[in-house]
């Protein structure tokens, strides 16, 4: 009898941090559990890291509720930077948050690996993608725990060549406890930019074939950014990489820029290319010239 209820009250007590750790990752799988998947057509992979979007749409109340992202044809291929950017409500985020399958499309396919995302279960897609949510969230222990979150098994120097390339490693340091700094509620003890790094770092850790980087570097200066994406580039060669931005300063040097407008892409091509023929651009680069360029 007394065994019996100290199992149902340890279940119970994982119950209760399951769903705790859930709700602090902040995003609510709500479709997951409607997500289908057919195990048969899992085939192996053609391109590590290659993501299609074929006349994607996606609209929150089903096929009748009017899209907020359409008409969407895109390819992210491994090795380059694909930088996202676009007015607020535009539907960068949206259109992220498909690949990952916390959304699944309304119409359309959207393929990583030339796989039908579809046809994958949501937690191995997800083995697949590193993403860094537009809302940073750091969790109560230490900033160790916090990148570890990225790979439970990752060695120290995993997390500290991470956190390099993320230019975390160089505060986090400084501290007298270096990588057992406790992490207070909700980061409270790290600036906007230091909590981003750290987010940035815990997403590397996991060595992912994709990474999504959701606004990830706007509490972050230039520079550190710069310095940031340079790094990315020299060590984490064969990744596709996924920037979103609301600063042109961002997303300049990206292989492709992807102009999003009220859902749509509006022009897609090199800064050089894009600043010559893209409307929407124009307007994006003449709101922020003398700010942060
Ligand atoms: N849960 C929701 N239900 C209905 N509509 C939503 C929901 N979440 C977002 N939207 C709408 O979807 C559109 C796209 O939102 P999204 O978050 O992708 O924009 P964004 O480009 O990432 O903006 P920001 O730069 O502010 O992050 C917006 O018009 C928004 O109002
Ligand atoms: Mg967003």
């Amino acid at each position: 009898m007394e065994n019996t209820l100290m199992m149902i009250s340890a279940v119970f007590n994982m119950f209760v941090r399951a769903r705790a750790s859930s709700e602090r990752i902040g995003e609510v799988f709500s479709q997951e559990s409607s997500m289908r998947w057919d195990r048969h057509s899992v085939k192996s992979a053609d391109i590590k890291g290659r993501v299609d979007f074929e006349n994607v749409a996606f609209s929150y109340e089903g096929v009748s509720g009017e899209p907020v992202i359409k008409n969407i044809n895109l390819t992210c291929m491994p090795g380059g930077t694909i930088g996202i950017i676009g007015s607020t409500g535009s539907g960068k985020s949206r259109l992220v948050s498909l690949i990952p399958r916390f959304y699944d499309v309304t119409s359309g396919s959207l393929k990583v690996n030339g796989e039908d995302v579809r046809n994958i279960e949501p937690k191995k897609i997800r083995e697949k993608i590193a993403v860094v949510p537009q809302k940073t969230v750091l969790f109560t222990g230490t900033v160790i725990d916090n990148i570890r979150w990225g790979k439970e098994d990752a060695t120290v120097e995993e997390i500290e060549r991470a956190a390099m390339i993320a230019e975390a490693h160089g505060f986090i340091s400084a501290y007298p406890e270096g990588y057992q700094i406790k992490v207070g509620q909700g980061g409270i003890n790290f600036s906007g930019g230091q909590k981003q790094r750290i987010a940035i770092a815990r997403a590397l850790v996991k060595n992912s074939e994709i990474l999504i980087l959701d606004d990830s570097t706007s509490a972050v200066d230039v520079a550190t950014e710069t310095k940031i994406k340079n790094s990315l580039k020299k060590y984490v060669r064969d990744l596709t990489c996924i920037i979103i931005a609301q600063r042109i300063t961002t997303v300049m040097d990206a292989d492709k820029i992807v102009v999003l407008d009220d859902g749509e892409i509006v022009g897609i091509g090199k800064h050089d290319e894009l600043i010559k023929c893209c409307k929407v651009y124009q307007e994006i680069v003449k709101s922020q010239v003398g700010k942060e360029m």
